[in-house]
This record gives C-alpha cells, structure tokens and sequence, in this order.
C-alpha cells in the first residue's frame, strides 16, 4: 500500500496537461460490448478504475489491446457475460455493463456493486428501467442476473437524474426494438460524450445533455474510433491546488466550457481566471482566497465530485462559508481528516460550516474515498510541514500521476510504500 508525503512549499506554478476523463472513458470502455466490430479508443487516463473495467472485459472474452492512452477492444468472442463481485466491488462503475451486456447478449450477470464510503448509492432506476424495456431481473446472491429476448424501446422516467442510469439505459436502448425516451436524463457532459461516440457506432441518439434523450434502436452497431474528453474534476481539483496554495497556473488539455459553474466560483474566491478553447489560467494574485458558499446539484450546476475540493479551498480562506452536499449522504469523511490538519469545520447535517484560516498543519491522516484523497491532498500542500497521506490508493483510482504532475508545478511530493 502507498503514502503520500507532502510538504507544503509555496505557491503552485506552471502548466500542466490534463488527462481523459475518468467518467467517460468507463462509459466508453462498456460500449464497446455493443458491438463485434473492433473500436479504438484514445485519451485513456492511467488510471486504476480503468484497469479494473478492462480486466472485467477480458474476463468476459474480449481481445483488449492497450499502447499508452489509445485502447483497441474487439468484443466479437465474448465467452462470458458476468461481472465478478472482486472486481466490482473495487468499482462502481462496473454497473456500466449491464445495459451493454444484457442489449447484445440477451443476458447480464453483475454483481452489485454495494455501498461505498460516500453513501448507500443505490442501482433501482437502471433496473427498473431494464424491466420497462422486458428485461427480467432477479437479484440472486448479490448478483443482478438479467435476461431479455431483445430488448423493447420504452418511455422512462427517472425520480433522480442519475448519471450511470442514464448511460445504461441509453446503451441499452441503441439495439432495442423501436424508440426509447429517458425523461429526466442526467445532463453531464459525459453522457453528452457517450452519444456522440454511440452515434459513430451507428446509434441513432437525439437530446443527449438535455434532460430528454430519445434513442431508436437499430439492429447492429459497428466498429468506431473516439477520444475521451478532458477530466473536468481533474482540472478542476488542478484550479483548485492553485487557488489554495496562492499560485499561478495554466492548465492545458482542457475544455473550460464544462467547467463554467465551478469557474466562476473561483472568481468568486477571487482569482483572476482566463482561458482559450483548451486551456484555463488561474492567477490568485499571491492573496489569501475568499470564502465562497457552493451547494453540489446536478449538472450543470456545482459538481459533488468538486465538494471535497472546495471545502479545502474554504479552509484557507478569509471568511466563513457553507459546503453543503445534496447529492450523496455521507459525502464529508475529508472533514474530519481537515480537522486533523487544524481545519475549523463544523458538520450539521448535509451542511459543512466552514471557519477559514491562514494556514494548516501537517499530520498524518488518512483517504477515505477519491474526492476526499484530493482534499487531503490540497490541504497538505498549503500546510506548514510534511503531510503523510495513508491509502493513496484512492487516489490512483481516478488521478492519472497526480504526484507527478503536482512535482513538476513545484509541489514537494514522495511516494512511498508501507507493504
Ligand atoms: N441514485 C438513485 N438510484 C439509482 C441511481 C442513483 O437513487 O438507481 C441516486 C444516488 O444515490 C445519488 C444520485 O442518484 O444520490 C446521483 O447518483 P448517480 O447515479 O448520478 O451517480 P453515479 O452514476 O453512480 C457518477 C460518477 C460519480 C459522480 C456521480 C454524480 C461515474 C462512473 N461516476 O456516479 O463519480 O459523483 O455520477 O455526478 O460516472 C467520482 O468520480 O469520484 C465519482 C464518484
């Protein structure tokens, strides 16, 4: 298992180029079970959730070829259709098979994925939306076991806009017979993504990042190429380093259009922001941030996976604020870790009441979930002392080097393994 040590040194400088996108690259990766025709894939981030959704692809038969950040699948020899619980248990995402899984194959048998540190994170809108469209599911130890002729379009109306329900259904529904309709369809730019990459694939997909997508089936998907879309919450965890450690930096390899929420708060803080089509300064002029107030919400409002983050940047600010996470229940374990470093929060429910301060202080804490391993890990680098990170592994799971790419912006970081 690895540590992380940090030493806070000052402001953050330089530039640093971002890496694909997490949350749509998983996306992508189950697509490709909808087709027997290879597809190839570029911008894969090194990261290990990505490793995970490959190794679940060549347990299931598929020929996965990987050269740097392009990826080739060639899904035409599938010899099994489960998603084991070892590797779904390590990530959620995983669930992202199902849709493809049981739309080409007639049959999907995932595990559930379980609850995680950040909440219960519940599955009931893709399943019920496979049942709409005559899927039948039974839960059987711990397994969704699914099995449908073909797939029938349907008219689905989701309570909550989830993000991965709503690319389950979409993908489920570009080989079923006739027209889906997904109401009240999550509008991340992710989603947005995967139709662009279905409909390279043959899918006929209208209204993705609107909260009304329709999708009318087609018999067979066909081979693509696509790159994944730069890491909005990676550049914005960037944006935020610098903000807190009072630098400078240019982050490159970006699309600041998917950012403007969370941009904006950082003006609110005080920074001074720029950008071009692919890249974002942020210069906070060497002053103290300003205390900002955010409530997380769907896209495109401020993303919960930037909660973390922001509460940090609160910590350090002049001012007081209010954090507060509607999204998911228990999405605040950072806090007490900040209290650790001298951070003045105090929790009342769903809402972080944040003191700011000058400075924090180094001490060993611990990660608790990958948001709030990139908390810690802003705090340490705008603390007095060296930081040492426990289960870093966390971190790994959806930060490509982020240890590297924070040395080369002047942050004193070490590695080390404690196995
Ligand atoms: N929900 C339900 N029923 C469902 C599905 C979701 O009630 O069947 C609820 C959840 O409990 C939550 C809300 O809906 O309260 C939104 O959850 P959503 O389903 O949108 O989350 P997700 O699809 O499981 C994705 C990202 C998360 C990100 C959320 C919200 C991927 C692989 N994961 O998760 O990313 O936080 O959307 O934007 O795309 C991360 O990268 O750190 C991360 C956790």
């Amino acid at each position: 298992m690895d540590k992380l040590l940090i030493t806070g040194n000052g402001p953050l400088q330089g530039e640093v180029a971002i890496s694909g996108a997490k949350n749509a690259a998983l996306p992508a990766i189950a697509a490709c079970l909808l087709s027997a025709e290879a597809v190839h894939i570029s911008n894969i981030p090194a990261v290990r959730d990505i490793e995970t959704a490959l190794q679940l692809l060549e347990r299931m038969g598929c020929r996965v070829e990987r050269d740097g950040t392009h990826l080739s699948v060639d899904a035409s020899q599938i010899t099994s259709v489960r998603a084991p619980y070892e590797l779904v248990r390590t990530m959620r995402g995983s669930i992202l098979l199902l849709g493809p899984l049981l739309s080409r194959f007639g049959e999907a048998d995932v595990s559930l994925p379980g609850g995680c540190a950040i909440g219960s994170r519940p599955v009931n809108e893709h399943i019920t939306g496979l049942e709409r469209m005559g899927a039948e599911i039974r839960i059987e130890a711990g397994y969704i076991k699914a099995k449908s002729v073909r797939l029938r379009g349907a008219h689905i109306a989701f309570d909550v806009p989830s993000v991965t329900a709503t690319e389950n259904i979409m993908m489920a529904a570009t080989l079923a017979e006739g027209s889906t309709v997904i109401e009240n369809a999550a509008r991340e730019p992710e989603v947005a993504d995967l139709a662009i990459m279905l409909g390279r694939m043959g899918a006929q997909i209208t209204g993705a990042g609107s909260n009304t997508i329709t999708i009318e089936g087609v018999p067979h998907l066909h081979g693509a190429t696509h790159r994944v879309p730069p890491d909005r919450i990676e550049t914005g965890t960037f944006l935020v380093a610098a903000a807190a450690t009072r630098g400078k930096i240019r982050v490159l390899d970006t699309n600041p259009a998917h950012l403007q929420y969370v941009l904006t708060k950082l003006e609110d803080a005080g920074a001074a922001i720029s950008h071009g089509e692919n890249w974002i300064q942020l210069d906070s002029q060497g002053k103290q941030p300003l205390a900002v107030n955010v409530t997380t919400a769907p896209y495109p409002a401020f993303p919960t996976d930037m909660q973390a983050q922001f509460v940090t940047l609160n910590a350090l600010a002049e001012g007081n604020s209010t954090v507060v996470e509607t999204i998911f229940e228990n999405r605040f374990m950072h806090v007490a870790e900040l209290q650790r470093m001298g951070a003045n929060i105090e929790l009342q429910g769903h809402t972080a009441v944040i003191q700011g301060c000058e400075r924090l202080q180094a001490a060993p804490v611990m990660a608790t979930d990958l948001r709030a391993s990139a908390s810690l890990v802003i705090a340490a680098l705008a603390a007095d002392g060296e930081t040492s990170i426990d289960r870093v592994y966390h971190l790994d799971r959806g930060y490509d080097n982020i240890d590297a790419k924070l040395a080369r912006l002047g942050a004193l970081t070490r590695r080390v393994s404690t196995s």
